[in-house]
């Protein structure tokens, strides 16, 4: 089956859906999304949007937050434009119908969390991210001009590759012409013919075992462009939240916002004892990297499978008023938050680097635009200052969308493309062997590529790597393709590049932290 949209959209969180609706006037824009609408990180985000919206804060206290989490890693002229970029964003969105919490005052109620030197943090409740996820896509869906296919995976991007003439990695010269997509429900292979693609594929925290990332985050759009040539940049910086809920049997792990200890909530070991202090001044609001690697030491000091969070002496009327879904979800588990300390671990929780991008979101490959956590912008460096995330995902959709409207017209479509080839591939009637890599993937990642790393445990993780990949290339090839091979497939490219990179990285430097090369902190 063929299709010619003038855009197409992978994915449905926001980056995905606010490029869709900036296209839509200009033409035919159609979104795949691999699961339901709704799924994707973008629906869970609990913290909120970070951007500058009144004084005392400023554009440079946020630039010099967000360079200072970053480890001096991000781009200066990328952090100026996104921070600058923030508050027209973020008016953007209200217009769209987002509702932000106010406080009494009539003002927007800022919070603040770790890394951040100001209040500056919009937020519906302890749920901005379904706020967003849910106004979007009720747009998008009475939107003329914007056809969602869900349960639609996009399987590769389409370029000279499908036309026999094979890129090697340099070549400066590739477009994309669409994707080719597998329509979950019937196993049939769609052609997506475009004249501009836009990966929205957000991160992939499902390479690790324990991850606040939904399932859908296998970094798909990743390996995609890895596959078509284009440049990856930076994934050796992978984040890990320091507060997932400690409930090992429920996956993805439940995330503890850090806007909890914005609001007063403190860290401290099982017996009570406050720890943050031998790690850093800014105690448990330091810059996450630091607060995953400080709880990391105690729980392999102390033996423990976690550490607390202390919200009691926070009012009933604070935690009501900004946290109740975390509240609701404690208490299913048996916690009262207000009379218990919270059990938390660390938990990968988001992908710093990417495709990379430039300024107006252009992948290394022609036509082909890339937004969101799936991108590389330059903006996160070493380090993602929190809540910088779904502010840079409008931002960058935005401007591809500034380029597109100018260029579209220009771009034709290559009509030459052939239907996908199946022929030769079997039904795989052998599941376990792809639930069992995919476990063994993940033992991979979390035991030798966690938060702290060594030259050793990361060439054990690539040798390891090497089987699991060579096996899974060989069952893919005979395989009629699912989703679920496809990620793996995805997943394992994913880990290839994080190992690689961190390997290359000779320092430690924001999240990539090697006991082989110890950081002096200045
Ligand atoms: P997503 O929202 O993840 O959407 C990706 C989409 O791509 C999904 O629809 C998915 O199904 C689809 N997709 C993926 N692969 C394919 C494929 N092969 N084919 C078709 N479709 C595909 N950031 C903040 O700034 N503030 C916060 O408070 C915050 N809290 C967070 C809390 C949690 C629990 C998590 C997990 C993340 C949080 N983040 C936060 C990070 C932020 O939510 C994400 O970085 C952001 O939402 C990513 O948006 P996105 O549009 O790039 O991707
Ligand atoms: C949180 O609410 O702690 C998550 C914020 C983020 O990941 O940016």
């Amino acid at each position: 089956m063929r299709r010619k949209v003038d855009f197409l959209v992978i994915g449905t969180g926001i980056a995905g859906l606010s490029f869709a609706l900036k296209m839509s006037p200009y033409g035919k824009v159609c979104i795949v999304t691999k699961s339901k609408a709704e799924e994707g990180s973008t629906n869970y985000a609990q913290g909120g949007i970070a951007a500058v919206m009144y004084t005392p804060d400023t554009y440079e206290k946020h630039i010099r937050d967000t360079m200072i989490a970053g480890d001096d890693l991000s781009d200066p002229e990328i952090v100026r434009i996104t921070i600058t970029e923030s508050t027209d964003r973020i008016k953007e969105l209200i217009d769209w119908g987002v509702s932000f919490d106010k406080n009494v005052s009539g003002k927007y109620d800022l919070a603040k969390e770790g890394g951040h030197s100001e209040f500056r943090v919009l937020h519906h409740q302890d749920q901005t991210g379904a706020e967003i996820e849910k106004t979007l896509l009720d747009l998008v869906k009475e939107t003329k001009n914007i056809e969602i296919l869900e349960n639609h995976f996009a399987v590769d991007l389409i370029t000279k590759h499908h036309l026999g003439d094979e890129p090697d990695n340099n070549d400066k010269d590739i477009e994309c012409y669409g994707a080719y997509v597998l329509n979950k429900a019937n196993h049939q292979i769609m052609t997506i013919l475009s004249r501009y693609t836009m990966i929205a594929t957000g991160g992939s925290g499902n390479v690790y075992a324990t991850t606040t990332n939904p399932t859908v985050a296998t970094g798909d759009g990743i390996a995609m462009v890895k596959r078509a040539k284009g440049e990856i940049d930076k994934m050796e910086f992978i984040q890990f939240h320091p507060t997932s809920l400690y409930n090992p049997a429920e996956k993805p792990s439940f995330l503890i916002t850090e806007a909890l200890r914005g609001a007063g909530a403190v860290l401290k070991n099982k017996q009570g004892k406050e720890f943050m202090q031998k790690y850093d001044p800014r105690l448990s609001l330091a810059p996450r990297d630091i607060v995953a690697r400080a709880i990391d030491n105690e729980m392999k000091i102390s033996g423990d499978d976690y550490v607390c969070l202390d919200a009691t002496h926070l009012t009933m009327d604070v935690i009501m008023n900004h946290f109740p879904h975390i509240y609701a979800k404690c208490l299913s588990i048996g916690i009262d938050l207000t009379k218990m300390m919270i059990p938390v671990v660390p938990a990968a929780h988001y992908t710093c680097g990417g495709i990379k991008v430039d300024q107006y979101a252009r992948s290394t490959i022609k036509n082909c635009f890339a937004s969101g956590e799936c991108a590389s912008t330059g903006l996160h460096g070493a380090n993602r200052l929190a809540s910088n995330s779904l502010l840079e995902a409008l931002v960058f959709s935005h401007r591809a969308s500034l380029v597109a409207i100018e260029g579209y017209k220009k771009v034709s479509f290559k009509n030459e493309v052939p239907d996908w080839d199946a022929k030769g591939t079997v039904f795989n009637e052998e599941m376990i062997l792809i639930t069992q890599s995919l476990k063994e993937l993940q033992g991979i990642m979390t035991n030798y590529v966690g938060i702290v790393r060594s030259n050793l445990r990361l060439k054990r993780a690539y040798d390891r790597l090497q089987i699991l990949e060579q096996e899974t290339e060989e069952l893919y090839e005979k395989s009629v393709l699912t989703e679920k091979i496809c990620e793996l497939r995805n997943m394992i490219s994913v880990a290839s590049l994080i190992i690689t990179m961190a390997t290359a990285r000779k320092e430690s430097r924001g999240l990539h932290h090697s006991i082989d090369y110890p950081k002096v902190y200045s």
